[in-house]
This record gives C-alpha cells, structure tokens and sequence, in this order.
C-alpha cells in the first residue's frame, strides 16, 4: 500500500467542508479500518501478506449519524477509502448486506475517483458501477455492495440507507465477493475472483 504521500481527510473535517457541523459529526464515533482488518478480502493472499509485513497503513474510516430510529427514519455514512493496491487489486471496504435484505442505499461521491462493485444476492449477478465526486449510486436491496478506490487520492461519499438497515458483515466475510475489481493496463476492470 502507498497512501503515506496523501493528505489525511477525516470525516469530520468533511462535515467541515460540507456544511453539515451542526449535527456535531467530530463527536461521533469514527471506525477505523487498517490493512490487517481486511485479511480474506483481497484476492492475492501472497501480495497481501507482503503488504502487512512491510507496513499496516489506514485504509478507510466510516462515521455512522444515526440520528433517530423508526420507521421512515434515515441514517446516513460518511466514508473516506484511502488509495493504494494489494497486488492489482484496488484499496476496498470490507463490504456488506443489509441485515434487512430489502433496504437500499444511495451513495454520492464527494471527493475522489471510484467505484462500487454491487452483488445481486438473489442472482448473483455483479456490476460495476462509478463512484466520484458527483457520481451517484443506487444500490438496490438484497445487494451486496463493496467500495473500491480506483484513484490517487482519498475517495471520499456519503451513504444514505434506511434506519432499520442494518450490517452484516458477516455473510460477506464467510464467502466474499465473486467478482474482483484490478488494474488492467491502468483501468479498473471487472474479473472472476481467482480460485485458490
Ligand atoms: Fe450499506
């Protein structure tokens, strides 16, 4: 991973920059994910295992404003994806369903280039869909939905989702994604995950 060149943008400094101080966002809880949270993600073991032994760099941060729950409430994300590669994969989330497989989501890309690899869990089917500044993308229910940096510089979005969402991790841990998203003569590109 290479990230140490870039400048650190912290969700609460783009609660600065857009506006939204008032919901007091610096005082939230910010989850921080590094390299050695995302072992079983990245589909070159071996690239991967070289990276953390050279460094364990911050990947992302997300800072959940959960502000009421019920029925018709919204909760919404603010993520920054910090760039780099494990071999030719981007720099990714962990992913995730909804625990209430019918809630969808919008994400708006704030700052940076990217991307989100969106998993049909009914037909398995995959897309890839961008994701920068002013791009935006529905991610439908019943979809697992990842983020990949495809740039240079911090991804930085918003995710909107319905308050009675919830996260499971899980279902994405135990089996991953099926597609994978790596470089291919500089451009991001949608491939089968490698077999073991
Ligand atoms: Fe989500």
């Amino acid at each position: 991973m290479n990230s140490s060149h870039l400048e650190k943008i912290r969700p609460e400094d783009i609660a600065v920059a857009f506006g939204l101080t008032d919901v007091r966002l610096g005082e939230r809880p910010v989850v921080r994910r590094h390299l050695a949270d995302l072992r079983g993600c990245f589909a070159d073991e071996a690239a991967f295992e070289a990276a953390l032994a050279a460094d364990n760099p911050l990947l992302y941060e997300v800072c959940a404003v959960e502000p009421a729950d019920g029925d018709g409430q919204l909760h919404y994300g603010l993520g920054v994806l910090y760039p780099g590669k494990v071999g030719d994969e981007y720099s990714l989330t962990k992913g995730h369903l909804h625990s209430h497989r019918p809630a969808a989501e919008v994400y708006i890309g704030l700052a940076g280039e990217g991307a989100m690899l969106l998993e049909d869990e009914t037909t398995g089917t995959s897309r890839l869909v961008p994701l920068g500044k002013g791009q935006i993308v529905y991610v439908p229910g019943h979809t697992a939905h990842r983020t990949v940096n495809t740039g240079s510089a911090p991804l930085v979005y918003i995710g909107v989702y319905p308050a009675n969402a919830g996260h499971d991790y899980a279902s994405i841990a135990e089996r991953n994604f099926r597609k994978v998203i790596l470089e291919r003569d500089g451009e991001p590109v949608l491939l089968d995950r490698p077999t073991r």
